[in-house]
């Protein structure tokens, strides 16, 4: 007979093995790469992991936004309003605007593959950014890098 004790034990270790995934998912992400094991464990709580077919709206441009993705396998593209299309790889997240200046998604994604994505919802994202620098320089250079590339777009 299984014993409540067991049972108990069985749902950490279970508890244990999927947070030990989600950080060896996390490890995948650069944005997440140059935490401590602690940090990185302390984000892996806050996490879900996601699976989408190709063809999943992720984000609706003009929508209230509430959760940064980050893609740990396939692609998504991301639809500006003027019709221009940037594509987006494994190790690449998205969805940070709408959580930084509280205004409705600047674009529209869609993954035009099967992938698993990390979510972060809103306050943990601040949570996370509180004291990180490191994650906090590379959102901003993230944020740099996709004006820049939006300009010379023109
Ligand atoms: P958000 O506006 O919250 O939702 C749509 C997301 O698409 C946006 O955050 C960015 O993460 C991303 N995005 C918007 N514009 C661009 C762009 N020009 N290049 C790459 N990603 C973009």
């Amino acid at each position: 007979m299984i014993s409540r004790y067991s049972t108990w034990r069985a749902v950490r270790t279970s508890a244990a093995i999927r947070l030990r995934f989600k950080v060896a998912l996390l490890e995948k992400i650069p944005l997440f790469e140059e935490l401590s094991t602690k940090e990185t464990h302390q984000i892996a709580r806050l996490v879900t992991e996601i699976k989408v077919p190709a063809g999943t709206k992720l984000a609706k441009v003009g929508e209230t936004g509430g959760e940064l993705f980050a893609i740990v396998d396939g692609e998504a593209v991301v639809r500006t309003k003027p019709g221009r299309t940037t594509v987006l790889k494994a190790g690449d997240f998205f969805g940070e605007m709408s959580l930084i200046d509280g205004q409705p998604r600047s674009a529209t994604v869609e993954a035009t593959t099967p992938s698993r994505l990390l979510v972060l919802d809103r306050r943990d994202f601040w949570h996370v950014l509180d004291g990180k620098t490191a994650i906090v320089r590379k959102v901003m250079q993230t944020l740099c890098r996709r004006l820049r590339e939006a300009e010379e777009a023109g």
